[in-house]
């Protein structure tokens, strides 16, 4: 793998041990070369969803990694945002801006444990995507999350169809209700070529 990581690079990870490798030698550099640089816009996405699904904290910030959906909700006013990642290296980039309370490592795609009171709000943006995390995470979410609770998750909309997102939601149709869809842009025209119009799913959803 070069020095610098890619988006290339995140598709093709096949283990939590690929993942946390490949993001200790990313985070240092992911803000500046991936979100400056290819004009990574989904975390502003997943803000602006929840915010318009009238989110409020405390919120669950999924695969948080350097915190860019913090930065975007804590400009909003939204309090208190805490964050769980595979990857320490990138909690500590997080950790460094300080909009979250607590930062916590934790693989997603098995229960998490709840230390404090249930989550009003739960965002994630570019954690379900190639690589990284299917439709499996999302029962754990639920069972962390308050009834009413406000979800805005981005699924790479190639990685939506390729792993089941579809029939994952419609399984889970009794623990979620008021759900809809939103098609938006990962990237803005700054990405490389091959990238440049990939798009993603914002799923957009309550706790029943
Ligand atoms: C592309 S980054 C997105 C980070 C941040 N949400 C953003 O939009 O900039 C994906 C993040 O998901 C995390 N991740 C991948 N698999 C995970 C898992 N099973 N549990 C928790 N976090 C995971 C990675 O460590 C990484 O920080």
């Amino acid at each position: 793998m070069a020095d610098d990581p890619d988006v290339n690079d995140a598709y093709a990870l096949k283990s939590p041990e690929d993942v946390k490798a490949l993001y200790q030698t990313w985070a240092h550099s992911y803000d500046t070369a991936f979100h400056d640089g290819q004009g990574y816009q989904l975390p502003r996405e997943v803000a602006a969803g929840f915010l318009a699904g009238n989110g409020r904290g405390p919120v669950l910030d999924v695969g948080a990694g350097t915190g860019l959906v913090g930065q975007h909700l804590r400009a909003a006013g939204i309090n208190p945002i805490d964050g769980v990642d595979l990857s320490d290296d990138m909690l500590r980039v997080a950790d460094m801006k300080g909009h979250y309370r607590h930062l916590m490592a934790g693989d997603i795609t098995r229960p998490l444990s709840l230390k404090g009171e249930p989550y009003a709000g739960v965002v994630s943006a570019g954690t379900f995507t190639f690589g990284h995390v299917g439709p499996g995470a999302l029962q754990h979410l639920l069972d962390v999350a308050d009834t009413g609770a406000v979800f805005a998750i981005s699924v790479n909309a190639a990685h939506f169809e390729a792993d089941g997102f579809g029939p994952a939601l419609e399984a889970l149709s009794d623990r979620i209700t008021d759900l809809n869809f939103r098609q938006v842009r990962i990237y803005d025209d700054r990405a490389d070529e091959a990238h440049r119009n990939d798009m993603a799913r914002l799923v957009l959803f309550r706790k029943a």
